[in-house]
């Protein structure tokens, strides 16, 4: 079976082609190469023996898309995860990410209605539920207002699915709402290749125990947890890039409850900021340089999933520990400097 992968040589798309591959599929990359590199495409092809087809092409293009969908009839599921991801620069440029975002996701759905029987697998966040009033958050936890565009443009991409599903009845969907994925293959052959300053804490830890970064900042230590700094569930992308192999499958096998789910994928396990610090210390035998500083506005103090959902319906569990995840982003970090 042949499946799309948009944004398939970014950080989670490039993951999951691996396992894709892994699992038999055949793969078809979309990916304009806006925030990421032609050479991740070596770095899945060294680890799965088999280079997946590349096409360059930006998902704006609506007649490029067509055309796309012309030349491929024998596409099977969509995996779509090309998108613009800074909140920041969100905030900055909202309507390049209003265009980036759900102009792209509306042209692939409209070649996906065409088609009759067809898959859709979208990368939703855990940004959703913003700061939620129960933990562990569970899939019926209400939809707070988006705090910036790119957030927003998860939650309308999430509608926007759901109107055309209810309409389209062939067209099969699963929103994946992420919480924080980390870390990369176990291989280091690919792995999260932020550009400029990381957005991220974890690239901009293993960039400080590089040397590139002076310090990192973390940002309040007197938040309402049991050490002072934020909590966040911490999931490693290998096992993120497994649920979108799962959640295929339940489409493909028609094992779905409805045309269109919505799964949280994360460990359902919160780590503060300072555990993370402490599991990147533990892994590297070095001790990270960090201040604290301010809190920053729009910072959630907790977030961590009840993934009871994606456990029972996708058989799915995320296996690695944050240790696990750690050391895996500070060998792909050691590997990337050394290059
Ligand atoms: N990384 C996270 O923390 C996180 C959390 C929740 C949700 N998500 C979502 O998961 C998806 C993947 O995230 P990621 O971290 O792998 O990001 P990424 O930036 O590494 O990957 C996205 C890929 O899409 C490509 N792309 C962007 N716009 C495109 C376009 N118009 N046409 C073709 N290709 C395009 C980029 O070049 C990049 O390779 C995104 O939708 C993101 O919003 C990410």
């Amino acid at each position: 079976m042949k499946i799309l992968v948009t944004g398939g040589l970014g950080f989670i798309g490039s993951h999951t082609v691996v396992e894709l591959q892994n699992a038999g599929f055949d793969v078809v990359i979309i990916d304009n190469l806006s925030n990421a590199s032609i050479e991740v495409l070596d770095g899945i092809t060294s680890i799965t023996k088999k280079a997946p087809e590349f096409e360059k092409l930006d998902l704006r293009d609506k007649l490029k898309v067509q055309v796309f969908f012309e030349e491929h009839q024998d596409i099977d599921g969509v995996i779509h995860f090309a998108a613009s991801k800074a909140v920041g620069e969100s905030v900055e440029k909202p309507l390049l990410y209003y265009e980036n975002n759900i102009n792209t996701l509306v042209y692939l759905l409209q070649e996906l209605s065409k088609k009759g029987n067809s898959n859709f697998i979208f990368s939703s966040s855990c940004t959703v539920y913003g700061q939620a009033d129960q933990l562990p958050i569970t899939e019926n936890a209400p939809v707070k207002p988006a705090e910036s565009p790119y957030g927003n443009t998860k939650q309308i991409g999430e509608e926007i699915i759901g109107d055309t599903c209810k309409v389209y009845n062939e067209l099969n969907a699963i929103s994946l709402r992420y919480f924080n994925p980390i870390g990369a293959h176990p291989s280091a052959e690919i792995g999260e290749l932020p550009i400029g300053v990381p957005q991220n804490l974890v690239p901009f830890i293993t960039q400080t125990g590089m040397g590139l970064r002076q310090e990192l900042s973390v940002f309040g230590d007197d938040y309402p947890t049991p050490d002072g700094t934020c909590i966040r569930d911490y999931i490693h992308v290998v096992d993120l890039a497994k649920a979108h192999v799962v959640a295929l499958q339940r489409l493909l096998k028609g094992a779905n409850k409805a045309n269109y789910e919505v799964f949280n994928v994360g460990t359902g396990k919160g780590s503060s900021v300072m555990e993370v610090i402490e599991s990147f210390e533990r892994v590297s035998g070095q001790k990270l340089n960090y201040k604290i500083a301010p809190r920053r506005p729009g910072d959630v103090i907790e977030a961590y999933a009840d993934t009871t959902k994606a456990n029972e319906e996708l058989g799915w569990k995320a296996v690695s520990t944050l240790d696990d995840a750690m050391a895996s982003a500070w060998k792909w970090e050691q590997k990337i400097r050394k290059k």
